[in-house]
């Protein structure tokens, strides 16, 4: 049976990066609930009577994407998982609960990222909207500038990478998120991996520390 890896760490501390690695390293689904409600951000959630309408207004709004809509999505993509890399979830106290009645972990990994560093990361950061490629203006540049390295298309900002809503998010992770990460540490499962070296550095670290666990 496949691993269990959960990855966590700021908005911008390197999951995504990370997490497709680890994925190929050892044959997992990358679960990534940003990527899945990116795909779903038009989804008509009205009918759940939350404050709006559809998952696009909260992650324009940097806010968290209410708990039961998030759930379901995790939910399902563990179940047709056969092992996985989780990457975006749980965000907050009540989703690290529901993981737990949902799903045992073999690893979690825990990316640390300076606040100055974060905000630099994400500005930067450009997408390619096609095949889903991550690129950094100073840090990864394309071969080209602005055209995606694996297929060509023009690259992206994702709307919520600008410096207010980056702001936003960084807020929401301290107030929500954090508690996490110190849920895992005080039951002594947490790896602690320094996000500020280079990626393939941190990589390293990362599969050292999954491999242990
Ligand atoms: P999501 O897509 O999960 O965003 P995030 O957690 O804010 O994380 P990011 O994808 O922005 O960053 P990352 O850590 O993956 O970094 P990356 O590898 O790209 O969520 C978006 C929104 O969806 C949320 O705000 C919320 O609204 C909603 N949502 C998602 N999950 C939810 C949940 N569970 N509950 C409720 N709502 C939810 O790297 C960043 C940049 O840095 C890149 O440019 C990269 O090239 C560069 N970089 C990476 N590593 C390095 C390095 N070592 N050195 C230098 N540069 C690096």
């Amino acid at each position: 049976m496949g691993k269990h890896i959960l990855l966590l760490g700021a908005p911008g501390a390197g999951k995504g990066t990370q997490s497709k690695r680890l994925a190929d390293e050892f044959d997992l689904e990358h679960v990534t609930t940003g990527d899945a409600l990116r795909a779903n951000k038009g989804m008509d959630i009205s009918h759940l009577d939350f404050e709006y309408d559809t998952p696009r207004e909260y992650m324009d709004a940097g806010e968290l994407v209410p708990d039961d809509v998030v759930n379901e999505i995790v939910k399902t993509a563990l179940q047709e998982a056969d092992g996985y890399v989780l990457d975006g979830y749980p965000r907050n106290l009540d989703q690290a609960e529901y993981l737990t009645e949902i799903t045992d972990l073999d690893a979690v990994v825990y990316l640390d990222v300076s606040e100055e560093e974060l905000v630099d990361r994400l500005t930067g950061r450009r997408v390619c909207p096609d095949c889903g490629a991550n690129y950094h203006v100073e840090f990864a540049p394309p071969e080209e500038k602005g055209v995606c390295d694996e297929c060509g298309s023009p690259l992206v900002q994702r709307e919520d990478d600008t410096e207010e809503t980056v702001r936003e998010r960084l807020s929401v992770y301290h107030e929500n998120t954090e508690p996490v990460v110190d849920h895992y540490r005080d039951e002594g499962v947490l790896a602690e991996v320094n996000g500020e070296q280079t990626p393939d550095e941190v990589f390293e670290d990362v599969t050292a520390a999954v491999e242990d666990a």
